[in-house]
């Protein structure tokens, strides 16, 4: 096929961007997300500083407008994310005890019936794990102990039981103390029957960088019986080394059949997180060379 999402859904898999809602309205950047990608997820627009400013007042404006852009256009919808320790409303970072639990318990529950039936897959639970393997010491860590990411996958599946449930995490591009940390927090998920059903692996990289355990951490994942997903792919950098740290991913996930689709974050260099010119558009919306050895690699 001659575009990602169609080339990926050859495998029955999916090929995402990340989406901001206000540059939707640029013809270039919308015709090439439609054009090109068959699965969305909001950047920033579902967090949790987006959804619920107030406590208990949540404002779905910003997430509805994309999820009714890609449901127009056939595009699936992932959610990101219920629970994260950035991006928290200002009325969050001052609770305490069981005004956090219950905070987050009601967050949890009040987005994710909102999207029920809109979204394929949600990350609960976002960047909860150090490099070492140990906690991120959080406010959720700190206030609610090592039992709140169990909660929070508890109360995802009680508001949508249909939504794939996904804890998502970056640095976990190999085998190392950090996602042995996660794959060990997931088989004893799985051994309790506390719901999960996929793991994100966010993969910002640079170009060049050492991929070698990258299929084989996939693998031992898929293997715990969980899909795996690359949920926020970019690589910084430019030319040939970029094009071929995308193909080491890309072929990683083609090659482990529970890797369910990969998803970048971002349309266009022009609007990346990042000034290292990350993802497959150039600035004026031409394709890079690393978006040719994504295609040929699908
Ligand atoms: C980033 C967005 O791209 C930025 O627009 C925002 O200012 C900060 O967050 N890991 C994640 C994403 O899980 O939500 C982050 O997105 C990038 C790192």
């Amino acid at each position: 096929a001659t575009t990602l999402g169609a080339s990926a859904a050859e495998s029955g898999r999916y090929f995402g961007a990340a989406v901001a809602g206000n540059r939707l309205s640029e013809s270039a950047y919308a015709n090439t997300l439609a054009t090109e990608f068959n699965s969305v997820v909001a950047e920033n627009a579902m967090k949790w500083d987006a959804t619920e400013p107030n406590p208990g007042q949540f404002n779905f404006s910003g997430g509805d407008q994309i999820v009714t852009w890609a449901q127009q256009r056939g595009m699936k919808v992932r959610g990101h994310t219920l629970v994260w320790h950035a991006q928290q409303p200002g009325w969050v970072e001052g609770l305490t005890g069981n005004n956090l639990r219950n905070a987050m318990l009601n967050h949890i529950t009040g987005v994710a019936n909102h999207y029920e039936g809109d979204v394929f897959a949600w990350d609960v639970v976002n960047e909860a794990f150090e490099w070492d393997g140990s906690r991120r010491q959080s406010n959720l860590q700190q206030q609610l102990g090592n039992g709140w990411i169990e909660e929070a996958f508890r109360a995802a599946d009680a508001a949508d039981p249909g939504a794939r449930l996904c804890y998502n995490d970056y640095g976990t591009d190999g085998i190392n103390s950090k996602s042995t940390a996660i794959y060990n927090m997931v088989a004893d998920f799985k051994n309790r029957g506390v719901p999960i059903d996929c793991v994100g692996f966010q993969t910002h990289l640079s170009a060049g960088d050492n991929l070698g355990t990258y299929q084989q951490n996939l693998q031992r994942f898929a293997a715990l019986g969980v899909d795996v997903e690359i949920t926020e792919l970019d690589v910084g950098g430019s030319g040939s080394s970029q094009a071929a740290t995308f193909e080491t991913v890309t072929n990683a996930c083609m090659a482990v059949s529970r890797c369910t689709g990969i998803t970048v974050w971002g349309v266009t260099d022009k609007y990346s997180w990042r000034d290292d010119d990350p993802l497959l558009f150039d600035d004026n919306y031409q394709k890079k060379q690393a978006y040719t050895s994504v295609l040929n690699a699908l």
